[in-house]
Formats: structure tokens, sequence, C-alpha cells
């Protein structure tokens, strides 16, 4: 949209504010609103007046940021005084994430309260839960087809629940993460339904189109998310006699952005959820939310200024919340999802460190680090204010996102080498020990994703099958140098439920017709209650895992380098097997060495700069002297090291 000059728009921002002094006037705390309507004031109009008549919609924002505050209960308003003192509480050392759906963690919403502590007890800080808003039946994609974002999937609770696990979750010193889902609504959620029936209103809700015309125009530049289930990104529908936009499932309709009134039914939906004490949203599939002919249709300028004006908006009435963007993409894009340019550190907080997931897979398949230090190096800095969400395995498959640039330095293919990753994660080139599954095997592209958890894709599956004690040693340490990469990187690391005792995959989702379809259902098993107990008794290769992981977590705890504010710098090591990270910080540097590798590997002292006499592993609690002889480490074996004192 155009600009107003300067002076108009300063006078739109002081009616605005005087619009919200009025009604908090009654607010005890109306001037500590209005203190932050002047911190994110200007953020919330550069981003409106980026894409919408910012001086039409911005006093409707503003109701909206009144009501939601207005709403907020005294313990969470106190949680934003906590939080504003408090902002790096995502990115300390201290912060760990672990991800679970309610049922098959705990049954129900209530469920997961009674299984705090063991949260607690792995020292998690920050839960996300997936899915459980009210979805459509059965077809759902695992709950991402949402009808009614003000409540609870029936069958594990209410509102009344999810309000009052927060609470218990925020007196253990844990965060609650929830999806947002923005792209797209359930074709039962109310919208769609009021548009069919002919609600004008409601129509403009959803990107519709009388013929083929516009939707081929754009396929020509659409790539297509699930090929093998819901090809193409228009759906016909009778009752509107109009294809709507359905970028994933034909039951998913994508919603206009360009629609003001689509930004503030979601702006009231944030602070309803922040209201009952959500402290991050997980922005799903943010990167699709605004079209432009003639490009992919993802990562547009325009998202960022949506995402400002929410975060502004949420930063006003509900300050303890995060935004965390899912967006898989590539190096050059996902960077801007944490804000560069105007947008820095105004955006998301959080995003997705989906490159560094995908290359550690391909280093371990590889048998070889560089890779994985080429694409590292690639990425360009994020905001001090802001984290990187690091993850070894989510809900999702894996896309084989290698950049064909990364692949060419190092003289491989991009296409084969995709290929090959496919394929040694499917168990299906020759010495692989994993027991994965193509996902939407795409002919025309080539393209096909992976399935499986974790231990399978690790080989923990198929060394149990053999009995092959090695084999298992071998995968086992293999999930633990994943982790090692997870836990250490930076930023907040999520553990998958189940990773810390290493489930293995669920071949009997096929049993369930809702689920046989999509074989990410693989690796979205039931938790395993007994095998925490065994693995806490010291039984199974579940104790390894678990012990292994509480080791890495522990050193974490007391690196002060790994504060996410301190970037790590990736360094070009003379040996192919290692990945090595350095962190220069007051409190002590730490120089992190990690053998994807199965064999030992002797590296150079000069590795370990600026490392240098008696050093201590973070991870084992060994002291050693530095020698000319260097550092051995042994297959998939990690150590953080850092000067005594
Ligand atoms: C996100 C979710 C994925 C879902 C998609 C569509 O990428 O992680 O599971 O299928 O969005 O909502």
């Amino acid at each position: 949209m155009n600009p107003l000059p300067p002076a108009q728009a300063a006078q739109a921002l002081a009616a605005a504010r005087s619009r919200l002094a009025a009604k908090l006037a009654q607010d005890p705390m109306v001037d500590d609103v209005l203190a932050r309507f002047d911190r994110w004031g200007q953020d919330l109009w550069d981003g409106l007046e980026a894409v919408y008549d910012a001086q039409a919609t911005l006093p409707q924002v503003v109701d909206l940021i009144a009501s939601g505050f207005a709403a907020r209960s005294p313990d969470l308003r106190a949680r934003d005084v906590q939080r504003l003192l408090r902002p790096d509480w995502f990115q300390r050392p201290d912060a760990l994430g672990y991800v679970a759906y309610a049922d098959l963690f705990a049954g129900t919403i209530e469920g997961v309260g009674q299984h705090i502590g063991y949260l607690q007890d792995l020292g998690v800080t920050y839960l996300h839960l997936m899915p459980l808003l009210q979805p459509r039946p059965a077809p759902n994609d695992g709950g991402y087809a949402v009808q009614d974002y003000r409540s609870v999937r029936p069958d594990l609770g209410t509102m009344h629940d999810l309000a009052q696990l927060a609470s218990s979750l925020h007196q253990a010193g844990i965060a609650l993460t929830l999806d947002l889902v923005l792209n797209h609504v359930a074709e039962e959620h109310a919208w769609a339904e009021q548009a069919r029936v002919g609600d004008l209103d409601k129509q403009r809700y959803f990107l519709t189109f009388p013929d083929r015309t516009i939707p081929d125009q754009f396929e020509q530049f659409l790539p297509e998310v699930f090929p093998t289930f819901a090809p193409g990104n228009f759906t016909w529908n009778d009752q509107l006699n109009a294809w709507v936009w359905t970028t994933f499932n034909s039951w998913q309709w994508d919603l206009n952005w360009a629609n003001p009134a689509v930004l503030c039914e979601f702006i009231d939906i944030i602070l309803f959820l922040a209201n009952h004490g959500v402290d991050c949203l997980r922005l799903d599939a943010i990167a699709f939310l605004w079209k432009t002919m003639g490009t992919s249709c993802q990562n547009q300028p325009q998202v960022h200024d949506i995402t400002q004006v929410m975060r502004a908006a949420a930063r006003i009435a509900a300050p303890a919340l995060l935004f965390k963007a899912e967006a898989i993409v590539g190096p050059d894009d996902v960077v801007k999802y944490l804000g560069v340019g105007s947008h820095a550190g105004k955006i998301s907080d959080l995003a997705y460190h989906n490159s560094l997931m995908v290359q550690v897979w391909s280093a371990f398949a590889m048998g070889s680090a560089s890779l994985l230090t080429q694409s590292i190096k690639r990425f360009a800095a994020i905001p001090s204010t802001t984290a990187w969400a690091t993850y070894l395995r989510c809900h999702d498959d894996i896309g084989w996102a290698i950049d064909d640039r990364d692949a060419a330095a190092l003289g491989l293919s991009g296409p084969m080498h995709r290929a090959f990753c496919a394929d040694y994660y499917a168990g299906q080139f020759p010495g692989s020990v994993a027991r994965g599954a193509h996902f939407q095997s795409n002919p025309l592209t080539g393209d096909r994703r992976t399935s499986g958890t974790t231990a399978s894709l690790a080989g923990v599956e198929s060394a149990l099958e053999s009995g092959d004690d090695t084999a298992l040693r071998l995968a086992i340490d293999k999930v633990l140098c994943g982790y090692a990469i997870t836990l250490g990187f930076g930023g907040i690391p999520l553990i998958y439920m189940g990773d810390e005792i290493g489930l293995l995959n669920e071949h009997d989702f096929v049993a369930n017709p809702d689920h046989a379809q999509d074989n990410r259902w693989l690796h979205r098993p039931v938790m395993d209650w007994q095998a925490t107990k065994n693995a806490d008794a010291g039984h199974g290769y579940g104790a390894d895992l678990l012990g292994g992981l509480r080791r890495l977590i522990a050193a974490r705890q007391e690196c002060p380098a790994l504060h996410a504010a301190v970037p790590p710098e990736v360094f070009d090591a003379a040996h192919g097997s290692v990945l090595v990270l350095r962190r220069l910080h007051p409190a002590g540097n730490v120089v992190q060495v990690f053998n994807v590798t199965s064999t030992t590997v002797n590296l150079d002292v000069g590795t370990l700069w600026p490392l240098s006499g008696s050093v201590r592993d973070l991870i084992s609690g060994h002291i050693f002297e530095l020698t000319y002889l260097g550092l051995t480490l042994g297959p998939y074996q990690s150590t953080w090291l850092t000067v005594t004192n």
C-alpha cells in the first residue's frame, strides 16, 4: 500500500494510542500497556502499512489488543512482566524443548499434567503439544485442518483443561507451545461453511476462481506439497461453483491474507490462545501465506510484514507470547523468518533449523561432515534476540532439501545426492542400516522424502532384528551424536517424544484407515512408559540413550557459551569426518567436535584453536592436556571442550 506522509502516520498512531488509553481507562495496568504501545506501536503501523490500508485497519487492531488485554488474567499479566524482565529465557543454555502428541504421550490433556514430573526430570522447559484444537473429522492431516480454533478436540479435553495444564506447566517452569495453523482452515470451519451458503464477506476469506484461467497460470510456478494424495493446488467446489485454493489437502482451504478481516480474526485467536496460557505459537506453514502470480507463492515479503503486525499486537497485549516460524524452506529464505533488514528482531523469535536436521542425516549416510559444514557456513547471521529451534526428528517427513550449490561445491550432484539420501534411509541402498520409508515419491521431479523414527533411521531397528550388538552400539552412538549436534548448536533443542528411549517405527499405522495413506504415522508411535521405567532402571538399549541424552542436557546447562545470542562459528576441519563448532564467549570459549562417521578419527590439535593446555570435556567430564598428539574421537563420539579454570 502507499505509505502516508510521516506527519499523518504519526497522527494516526497517536489517535490509536488515545483509543487504547480510553478503552483501558479503568484497567489498573493501562500505563504498562501504553508503554508497550509506545515500544511496539511503530512496528504495528509499519507492518500494516506495508500490506493493508493501515489507517482503516489500525483502530480494529487496537480494539482487539484492548479486549485481549482486558481478558488477560492476573497470573498471565504477572508472567508478562517476568518474561519482559528475562526476554532471553528461550535462548539460554538451560532451555530444552520436548514435542509430543497429547494423546500418544498421555491419552488426554489432563493426562499430560500427570507426566510433568517426567518432563522436569529430563530438564524440559518448553513443551510443544501437537495440534489439539478441534479439527475436522478424520482425515485431518494430523490435526492441521482446524475446524474451530476456540475449542479442543473433545477426546483430549476442554479449553479449561488446557488452561489448567498451562498453569501447572508454568509452576513447573515449563512453557507451553501450540500450533497456530494460519495458511488454511478445514473446509468444515464456520468461515468456509458460511462462504458456501452465500455469505459474501466470508467468501472473501478464501481464494476462489470461477474457472481454470488464473489457477492454471499460478500452477505453472507452484510446487505440489502432497503430490501423491493431494495433487494440484486448487479444488473444485460445487456449492461455490468455483475453484478453491488448497495448497495442502483438498479439505484444507487456503485463507486470503490480503483481506484485513482475516488478519483481525487471527489476532483475536492469538490473544485468545495466549489468554489460555499458551506461551509460544508455532506458525504452521507460514511460508505459504501470501500468493503472488509468477512466484512459488512461498516466502513472499508480505508474510514478514503480516507476522510483524501480529507480533507487535501480541507484544502489546500479551508480551509473554513468542512466535516460532515453521518455514521449511532453503537457507537464504529461512533466516528472513527471524528477521533481516527492517524486520530484524521484529517477527518470529524462533524458527526451525530444517537444514541442520537434513544435513545431519545426510552426513551420517555419507560418512562425511563436509556437506554439513559447507551448508551451515551458508547461513547468514540471525538477530541476537532470536534463536533456532534445532531438532533431529519431528512429526513430519524429512525432505532432502540439499542446496545444489552446496553439493556442487563438493563435486556432488544435488539431485543424485538427494536420491541417495532418500534411498539410503528407505533401506534401499547397499549396506544401509536404516529402516525408513519413502514419502510422497514424485515421478515428475524425482523428489522423494523420508518417514521413520530417529532410532529406526539410525539403525537401532535393524540391529535389534539381526541381534548384532556392535551394530546396536553404533546406532545408539549415532543417535547421541545427532542429539549432541542438536543440543550443542545453540538455540532451543527439541526432543521428539520417544527419541529419549529410542522408540521404533510404528508399522501398524496402516491398520487405521484414517492414517493408512500417510506414512508419516510410521514415526508417530504411542509413548512406551514401561520402556522409560526400564531405561531409568538401566535396562535395555533405552538406558544407553537416556543416559547419553541426560549427559548432553547436563553439559548444555553448564555451558554459558551455548546462549543462542552467541552464534557458532563453523570451522573447516582438515578431517572431513568431523563437524567443528567454535564459540568465543567471555564466560569461556568452547570448541565442539562431532565425529559423524562410524570410524575412529585423530585430529590435529590446531582443530581445537583457540583452546590449549588443560581442557575439560563438558560431556564426559574428562580433564586432559592438549598436546601435539591431538585428539582421538571414537565412532560418532562428540566432545565439547572448554579450558579448565
Ligand atoms: C506443516 C505441518 C504438517 C502439515 C502441514 C499442513 O508443515 O508440520 O504436518 O501437513 O503444515 O498444515
